[in-house]
This record gives structure tokens, sequence and C-alpha cells, in this order.
């Protein structure tokens, strides 16, 4: 069993990518497995994960009207900064690990790189919001553009965007995991999903040995 150091706050972990790459099926076998070594575990979801989160996730995936980029941006950031207030801050003295599906990459990577919103912007957006807490660990799960659409069978507002979309967010991401390499490792997932867990563990452990020196 591993040993945290409570004086120390939460291991912050999240996960990216792609529409259908396995983010959520992932984010639930790494809560088992670390719940399995007798850690403290919680999973939220962004947009989502508290009350007012979840609301404006309903707008984003499924609002009637038409969006602009920019006030697309700031729902995310909305939703985000409910999240971190309600959910991050208080439980990083509770809990050992906060795997997050989907953060502060997602906004460069779908409303940066995929629309066209100022990258400057974002980041300071991201900073006021969030800059506290930078995850520990982000494990970007790339896969095809039109393999995770296949995979995924969604139909939201994001989904029903064209093939180049995703491609230029697919990219950004890895864009992002390029300058970030100490922080995100890139994880293909065409390989069946207990091999791409078994690869998450592997990163997972590393930051946790890291952790307890
Ligand atoms: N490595 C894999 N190989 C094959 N199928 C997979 C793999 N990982 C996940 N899947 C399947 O793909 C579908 C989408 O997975 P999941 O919902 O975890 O993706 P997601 O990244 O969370 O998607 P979204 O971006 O839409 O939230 C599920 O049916 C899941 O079982
Ligand atoms: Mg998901």
């Amino acid at each position: 069993m591993v040993l945290m150091d409570k004086t120390k706050h939460a291991l912050i972990i999240s996960f990216e990518g792609i529409e259908g790459t396995g983010k959520s099926t992932q984010c639930r076998l790494l809560s088992k497995y670390l719940k399995n070594k007798g850690l403290k575990v919680i999973v939220l979801r962004e947009p989502g994960s508290s009350v007012i989160g979840e609301d404006i996730r309903r707008i984003l995936l499924h609002g009637k009207g038409k969006l602009t980029s920019f006030s697309e941006t700031l729902l995310f950031i909305a939703a985000r900064c409910q999240l971190v207030e309600e959910k991050i801050s208080v439980n990083l003295r509770k809990k050992d690990i906060i795997i997050l599906d989907r953060f502060i990459d997602a906004t460069l990577a779908y409303q940066g790189f995929g629309a066209g919103v100022d990258l400057k912007l974002i980041r300071k957006l991201n900073k006021a919001v969030a800059g506290d807490f930078t995850p520990n660990l982000t494990l970007l799960l790339d896969i095809e553009p039109k393999d995770g659409l296949i995979r995924s069978g969604r139909n939201d507002r994001f989904e029903k965007r064209k093939l180049s979309f995703h491609s230029r967010v697919r990219n950004g991401y890895l864009a992002l995991a390029k300058s970030y390499h100490k922080r995100i490792k890139v994880i293909s997932t065409k390989e069946d999903i207990k091999a791409v867990h078994k690869k998450i563990c592997y990163f997972v452990d590393e930051t946790l040995a890291c952790a307890n020196k």
C-alpha cells in the first residue's frame, strides 16, 4: 500500500483527449486501481461535478442557440471556477488523489487550437481560475478523430463538428504535450482498454513514487 504524506495535498491527475478516446472509462479504472492501494480518490468531470457546473454542461453540450466561440470559452471557464472552488480546493486535504475527466488543457485545445480563440487569453483565464491547481500529471489519450467519434457514438454540439475541427483539437493537444512534456504524457488508445490502463498505471505509479520521496 502506498502511504501518502498527510502534510502534503492531494495529487491532481487529469485526463484529456478528443471525443471517444476512453477518458471516462480510464478514469473509472484508475480510480479503482488507486482505491485498491488504499488511497482516497475522487473523480470529477469537467464541465460539471457541481450544481451550476452541470447546468453549464447542459448549455455547452445540448444548448439550442448558437454560442460564439468566446461565449463558449467563458462558459467553460465559469464551470471550471465552480469546480475549483466547490470541489477541488475542498478535497485537496481530504483526498489523496483528485482525478479530473478533462481540465485546463481542454479549453486550450478545443476553443484555442480548434476554434481560434486567443491562446494567451485562455492561459490568463485558466491562471485566474485554476492557477494554483495545475495537475501533477496529465494523461493525454490519443486516437484518430474518425475512430474516436465512432467510439463515442454521442451526438452533442462538439461531436457534430467537422472532422477538420477535431483534427485541429487533436494536433493542439499534441502540441501542448510537446510544450509540457514533463506533465503531459501521450498514450495511444488504439490498443484495448486493459493495455491502455496498464500504461496509465505506469505513469501514475511513477508520479506517486516521486510524491512520496
Ligand atoms: N482502448 C479502447 N478500445 C476500444 N474501445 C474503447 C477503448 N477505450 C474506450 N472504449 C470504448 O469507447 C467508448 C467511449 O469511451 P469513453 O466514454 O470512456 O470515452 P470518452 O473519451 O470519455 O468520450 P467522450 O469524449 O465522449 O466523453 C466506450 O464504449 C468504451 O467502452
Ligand atoms: Mg467521457
